[in-house]
């Protein structure tokens, strides 16, 4: 009798211990949700590096994240930056060119704060980035965008972007190369989002 009791007892403790893990996480998911923000972290990443970064974003900011995927897929020889015919560079070499996305429009009525994650192509970002948001509504929302490079720093996209979607609230970007969580935390905060 004694032995079911303390059986029982011990179920009862592992059930407050999960119920306690399970509120945790739940804390962290709505960390970014206090004041009625709900982010989103959408991102494209030929090669994994930018996808990474914006799983730090998301874990950080409790945010949702929204992979950038185009219609069809870059190789690696579409990769080759030194070849002149390489997909990359013939796309990258007409700032006009629209690479396809692959599925429709994101809903993105939910979110107020919209991050866009890319790797810097050319000292810019990958024209599939004038493709996402020339697709998608970001009227009133606040974009945040942020990037991975070989060394090239977000300015020179930044200032593109600024010019070619001025209608678009744009927040202080991050260049996400060898940054620290405290690093993405002060810049989340100078963003009001922390
Ligand atoms: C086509 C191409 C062009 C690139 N151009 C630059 C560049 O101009 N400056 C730079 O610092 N890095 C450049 N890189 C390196 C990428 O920005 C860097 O490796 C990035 O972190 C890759 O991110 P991903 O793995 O998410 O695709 C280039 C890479 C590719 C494939």
């Amino acid at each position: 009798m004694k032995r079911l009791f303390h059986l029982a007892l011990a179920l009862v403790v592992a059930g407050f211990a999960l119920q306690s893990c399970v509120n945790n996480n739940q804390a962290k998911k709505n960390d970014s949700q206090e004041n009625g923000t709900k982010v989103l972290v959408c991102y494209f990443s030929a090669t994994g590096t930018t996808e990474k970064a914006a799983q730090r974003i998301a874990d950080l900011t409790g945010g949702v994240l929204h992979n950038i995927a185009p219609e069809v897929a870059y190789t690696d020889s579409d990769l080759n930056w030194r070849d002149s015919l390489s997909r990359s560079y013939v796309e990258m070499h007409n700032r006009d060119f629209r690479p396809a996305l692959k599925g429709s429009v994101t809903d993105m009525s939910d979110y107020s704060v919209v991050f866009i994650g890319y790797p810097n192509w050319w000292n810019t970002h990958p024209t599939i980035i004038n493709t996402f948001i020339e697709a998608n509504d970001l009227q009133g929302k606040t974009v945040i965008p942020f990037m991975t490079s070989g060394g090239s720093n977000i300015i020179n996209s930044e200032n593109e972007l600024h010019e070619a979607y001025p209608g678009i609230r744009w927040a202080k970007g991050l260049l996400m190369n060898n940054v620290s969580d405290d690093d993405i935390k002060d810049w989340l905060k100078e963003n009001g989002l922390r």
